[in-house]
């Protein structure tokens, strides 16, 4: 039954069925090695057969076979020719090694910044202010242009994470005081093709293991068109409005009173300005770079997310409303453990919000962000 697993079709996380020119050219390395291994298994089983049959017991041989001692020309061929191989295997896989790790330097490069955390990912898009003039933070989703190189420069908060979308590049681990980058380039037709998860969508998830809620630390990779990406940059731009009144005003009391503790915003007040709430901004400065490392996502464009929680759950009502009830009924953690002045979180814990006060933020929530392009 394990095995039939194998022969399910290339899903939209397989790197099997590379998008991008970096991935291509590690699954071209992967069919070549793996093309050299099928030739050496067919070979040396084609010899073992042979040789079980030509050398099979018969009636009235001598049970003792003939006694022989070294062949040196078989013996330097068999170490001649296991070296060729490996001397054509290193050529390609060293030359892959560095061209992979390659740091992007084109001018249309992307750069986002990652800090991975348990169990979340926090993304800042470089050179986009919001109108606080901080920085566009998001999380868990991440949204890219098909065709440029993404260059992401990653750390973690905590412990060892590791980033990976298996159609667009292998594995990068984010470790804790060290920096690590990974760069990501998806093919134009990325945007407009369907594998599996939406159109354009890829999945990915955090591929070391990182405590209780390490499978639930989940990436969701949405290719746009240069067009489509611009108007979803315009869109995170948009400040989170406050009612003036009503059940979202209300939410936005409790969001103040509860939430910000770790959470922030970007909000605009009924009398139109723009202010940030939440707790006050940290930093983890690596050479020159200083990683935003905040306690929980920010939610300025809540709304447009598809998912949350590690993008596993669907952003509707009834999970939302499951989540603000309490986050350890949906998802492993261990918020008993947490430490905010040791910047110490482990996930969400249950604050005892009313049915009116979940419905009153989940109402607010509606209003942060427009809902996503349906793919
Ligand atoms: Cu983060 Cu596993």
């Amino acid at each position: 039954m394990s095995l039939l697993a194998a022969c399910s079709g290339s899903g939209p996380q397989s790197s099997l069925e590379p998008v991008g020119p970096v991935s291509r050219e590690i699954d071209g390395l992967w069919i070549l090695v793996f093309s050299i291994a099928v030739v050496v298994f067919i070979l040396v089983f084609v010899a073992l057969v042979v040789a079980l049959w030509r050398f099979r017991e018969r009636e009235g041989d001598d049970r003792r076979p003939k006694q022989l001692h070294g062949n040196t020309k078989l013996e330097i061929t068999w170490t001649i020719i296991p070296a060729v191989i490996l001397a054509v295997i290193t050529v390609p896989t060293v030359q892959g090694i560095f061209s992979v790790r390659e740091v992007p330097t084109s001018p249309d490069t992307v750069q986002i910044v990652v800090t991975g955390h348990q169990w979340w990912w926090e993304y800042e898009y470089v050179g986009y202010e919001r109108a606080d003039g901080r920085p566009l933070y998001s999380a868990n989703e991440l949204h890219i242009p098909a065709g440029p190189p993404i260059n992401l420069t990653m750390t973690s908060a905590d412990v060892i994470h590791s980033f990976w979308v298996p159609p667009l590049n292998g594995k990068r681990d984010l470790v804790p005081g060290t920096l690590s980058n990974l760069t990501l380039t998806a093919d134009p037709e990325v945007a407009t093709t369907d594998y599996g998860a939406g159109v354009g969508v890829l999945l990915g998830q955090c591929a070391e293991f990182c405590g209780l809620a390490h499978a639930d630390m989940r990436i969701r990779v949405f290719v746009h068109t240069p067009e489509e990406f611009d108007a979803w940059i315009a869109e995170q731009m948009e400040p989170a409005p406050v009612a003036e009144g009503g059940a979202a005003a209300d939410g936005f009391t409790t969001f103040t009173a509860v939430c910000t503790a770790c959470h922030q915003a970007t909000v605009q007040q009924p009398d139109g300005t723009v202010e940030w709430v939440g707790p006050e901004d940290f930093f983890i400065e690596i050479d020159d770079v200083a990683f935003h490392s905040a306690l929980g996502p920010d939610l300025t464009s809540f709304n447009n997310r598809t998912r949350f929680g590690g993008a596993v759950f669907v952003n509707d009502d009834q999970h939302v409303a499951a989540w603000l009830d309490n986050p350890s009924d949906l998802k492993p953690m261990q918020p008993e453990l947490n430490d905010i002045a040791d910047r110490r979180i482990l996930g969400m814990p249950a604050f005892g919000l009313t049915s009116q006060e979940i419905f009153e933020l989940m109402t607010m929530l509606e209003t942060w962000g427009e809902q996503p392009v349906e793919r």
